[in-house]
């Protein structure tokens, strides 16, 4: 993790990033900046388009590290800017707009444009507006708008600025590459996060600061005492997992094994240990593992606290989790954090279910859908489902 300094929509802010982290997925995900959009995250479509520096620039191909010391403008921080207010009206004046979802990025390409063109001829202004890409309206209105706001201002008297007030050559936020701790990340060689332990030859396990951490419970319809018994079983823990199983044999303190993830068009087995650490006194335990993938060369490291708590008068007990992660590598790419949070959210849920079951003395069901792998696609569509049941029950309810 890196920390930096960065000036977003006239706010200082000061926050740990890691290297890999795009200015899009930091805006979104650590400042709920949702305005700047992402389409493709290849620095093509235009839909991520924000100000840094006051120049235009594509936040999906922007590292947030990168941009310390930089001044970032979304288009939230546009709000009260006089160039996108008439360029709103104008969008909404010439149907400019369907789903909206270019609209952030273009609104921003096109107060660029009317800064600095002197006039507002239709070839300069497409040529212009070409690298933010509609896909439901068309570019009819689009330019249309964006001409009649730059005929209005400079029939005001407004005049262009040239270049748009660019002052420095070179790619946009480059005025701040002279930072040593992005210049020491770029020199610096990937370092392995796997070493040895030299008296036993096994993987260390180092404590580590995760990347994300969120909280999760559920309830176990049996007493404490039983439900942290039953955690301290690793072998019996790993099959109520799904996707889990042991690579070696387990001692109460420390477990090798692997969990399989399917996640988009990746399918990764993390191979790794973990530390078990368990305090009988407060029912409370926590698991830091790690693990690799060789074929998406995926790095992973994870921390489960968890705490049983007795309600129904001790007859049932509340497990609470926490539960952070830092995920490095290609499955890192594309492993939104909403989606790894809701990935995980379900994976708690199975396990909740088959430890109940195990409980019970019934046999966890081997067969059923996601005890065998942690499967991205499935689980996406199926909380896509629910998401569109909630949200026409709400529709309804109206
Ligand atoms: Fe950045 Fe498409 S999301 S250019
Ligand atoms: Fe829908 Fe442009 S308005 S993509």
């Amino acid at each position: 993790m890196t920390m930096i300094g960065l000036t977003v929509n006239t706010r200082a802010i000061k926050a740990s990033v890691e290297p890999r982290t795009h200015l899009a997925d930091f805006l979104r995900d650590s400042l709920n900046l949702t305005g700047t959009h992402l389409g493709c995250e290849h620095g093509v479509c235009g839909a991520c388009t924000l100000l840094l520096d006051g120049m235009p620039a594509r936040s999906c191909i922007t590292y947030a590290v990168a941009c310390d010391g930089a001044r970032v403008t979304t288009i939230e921080g546009l709000d009260d800017d006089e160039i996108t207010t008439e360029l709103r009206a104008a969008f909404t004046r010439e149907h400019a707009l369907q789903c909206g979802y270019c609209t952030p990025g273009m609104l921003i390409a096109a107060r660029d444009l009317v800064l600095r063109l002197p006039t507002s001829d239709e070839h300069h202004i497409r040529v212009g507006l070409s690298g933010n890409l509609c896909r439901c309206t068309g570019y009819v209105g689009i330019v249309r708008a964006v001409r009649t706001v730059i005929d209005q201002r400079r029939e005001r008297g407004v005049m262009p600025i040239s270049g748009g007030g660019r002052q420095t050559l070179g790619p946009v936020g480059s005025g701040n590459a002279t930072n040593p701790a992005v210049s020491d990340i770029a020199a610096k060689p990937a370092t392995k996060a796997e070493t040895r332990d030299e008296d036993t030859g096994t993987m260390a396990i180092p404590d580590f600061t995760p990347a994300k951490v969120f909280k999760d419970q559920f309830t176990v319809a049996y007493p404490p005492d039983r439900v942290f018994d039953m955690l301290g079983d690793v072998a019996q823990v790993a099959a109520c997992l799904p996707g889990a199983s042991l690579t070696g044999v387990p001692a109460p303190e420390r477990v090798e094994g692997m969990i399989r993830v399917k996640l988009g068009p990746i399918s990764a087995d993390f191979r790794g240990a973990a530390r078990i650490e368990r305090v009988l006194e407060t029912l409370s335990g926590r698991i830091v593992g790690m693990g690799s993938d060789q074929r998406s060369r995926s790095l992973t490291q994870g921390e489960i606290c968890y705490h049983l708590v007795p309600i129904e008068q001790g007859a049932a007990t509340r497990v609470e989790l926490s539960i952070g992660y830092s995920l490095k590598g290609m499955l890192a790419q594309i492993a939104r954090d909403g989606l790894v949070r809701d990935l995980a959210a379900r994976l708690t849920a199975d396990f909740a279910r088959n430890l109940d079951r195990h409980l019970s003395g019934i046999p966890v069901d081997a067969t059923a859908e996601g005890s065998q792998n942690l499967n991205g696609v499935s689980l996406l569509f199926s909380l896509l489902r629910e998401r569109a049941l909630k949200n026409i029950r709400r529709l309804l309810k109206r």
